[in-house]
C-alpha cells in the first residue's frame, strides 16, 4: 500500500504576463499577454503529486477572500484533501506576480500574505491530525514563516515521516534543520546560497557530508536533468529529455510532487528522480505552473520515450 504524501507550503494567485523579453531594473516591456493562474509551490507540488495518483494531504493558508475560495475549489477540485487548509480572516491570499519571455524563463515577486501568517502551532496541530506519518512523505517548501517550516520538519519528523525540504527560495533557512530533512531538493541557485559557493563550485558544494541531510541531495538542473548524491558513491546524474519549453514555472514544483508521490508508492530514490526529472519536463510543455503537471499516463509515455 501507497504511503500519503502531505504538502506543507504556500498557496498562491499567479498573476503572470508573458512578453517578448524580462524588463531590467527601472525598464517598461509593452506588449504583453495577461493571464491568471493557480499557483504557490506548495499548491503546485500538491496537484503534481496528485495527478500521479497519490493521496494527498494540503496543509496551508488563503485568505478569507475570493482568491482563497478559488485557490481552495482548485486543490479539491484535483482530489486533493484540503482540509487541513487554513482560512485566515486577517490576511489576505497570496499574491504572485510573474513575468514570463519567449524563452520560457520567468521572474516571480510574491506578496505572500496568508501563507507566511500561518504560524507554527496551526502546522503542529494539522500534522498531529493525521497520526502516525511512517510510511508517509512530507514534502515542506520554503513559501511559509521560518518557524513554521522549522515546526513541521520536527512534527513530522517525530511522527515518523519521510521528508523531503525543497529550499525554495533558499534566504532565510536556518541550516539547523538540515538534519531533520532526508531529501534536500535545491536547484542551482538555492544550492549556493545555502554552501555559500558559486555555481563553478557545485561538484564542492553537493555533498550531504556538507548539507547535512540524512539521505540525499538531489539538485534540480533544468533541461540538464538532476544530480543525486548520497553518502554513498559519486554523485549520479539523471538526464533529461528535451522537450518544447513553453513556460518554466513551476518545473521545480513538478519535480518536487512527483518526487513525493513516487517516494510514496515505494520507488528507490533514484528511480523516483527519473520520474521526477520527467514530470518537471512535461511541466514546462505548457503555460502556467500547474497546466502542465502530467497524469500517471502522460508521466509514463514520456518515460517510455
Ligand atoms: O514555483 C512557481 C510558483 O512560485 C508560482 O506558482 C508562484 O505562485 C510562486 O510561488
Amino acid at each position: 500500500m501507497s504511503g500519503r504524501v502531505i504538502v506543507v507550503g504556500g498557496v498562491n494567485v499567479d498573476l503572470v504576463v508573458h512578453s517578448a523579453r524580462l524588463p531590467g531594473p527601472g525598464e517598461t516591456v509593452t506588449g504583453g499577454v495577461f493571464e491568471r493562474h493557480d499557483g504557490g509551490k506548495g499548491g503546485n507540488q500538491a496537484v503534481a503529486a496528485a495527478r500521479l495518483g497519490a493521496d494527498v494531504r494540503f496543509i496551508g493558508a488563503v485568505g478569507d477572500d475570493s482568491f482563497g475560495s478559488e485557490a481552495r475549489a482548485a486543490l479539491a477540485a484535483e482530489g486533493i484533501d484540503v482540509s487541513g487548509l487554513a482560512t485566515n480572516p486577517d490576511a489576505a491570499t497570496g499574491i504572485a506576480l510573474i513575468l514570463v519571455d519567449a524563452t520560457g524563463e520567468n521572474l516571480i515577486s510574491v506578496a505572500s500574505g496568508a501563507n507566511r501568517a500561518f504560524g507554527p502551532a496551526s502546522v503542529e496541530a494539522e500534522l498531529a491530525r493525521l497520526g502516525s506519518l511512517g510510511g508517509d512523505v512530507v514534502l515542506v517548501s520554503n513559501e511559509l514563516a521560518a518557524s513554521t517550516v522549522a515546526a513541521a520538519l520536527h512534527a513530522a519528523s517525530a511522527a515518523g515521516a519521510r521528508t523531503i525540504l525543497n529550499p525554495a527560495p533558499a534566504d532565510d533557512l536556518d541550516r539547523g534543520l538540515l538534519a531533520l530533512v532526508d531529501i534536500l531538493t535545491p536547484n542551482r541557485s538555492e544550492l549556493c546560497t545555502l554552501t555559500g559557493t558559486d555555481a563553478a563550485d557545485l561538484e564542492a558544494a553537493q555533498a550531504p557530508e556538507r548539507l547535512a541531510v540524512r539521505e540525499a541531495v538531489v539538485v534540480t538542473l533544468g533541461a540538464d536533468g538532476a544530480l543525486v548524491v548520497t553518502h554513498h558513491g559519486p554523485p549520479r546524474p539523471v538526464p533529461a529529455t528535451a522537450v518544447n519549453v513553453v513556460d518554466t514555472t513551476g518545473a521545480g514544483d513538478a519535480f518536487n510532487g512527483a518526487l513525493a508521490a513516487a517516494l510514496a508508492q515505494g520507488l528507490a530514490l533514484e528511480e523516483a528522480v527519473l520520474q521526477a526529472v520527467a514530470g518537471g519536463g512535461l511541466a514546462t510543455t505548457r503555460p502556467g505552473a500547474r497546466a502542465g503537471m502530467p497524469t500517471a499516463a502522460e508521466l509514463e509515455a514520456a518515460l517510455r520515450g
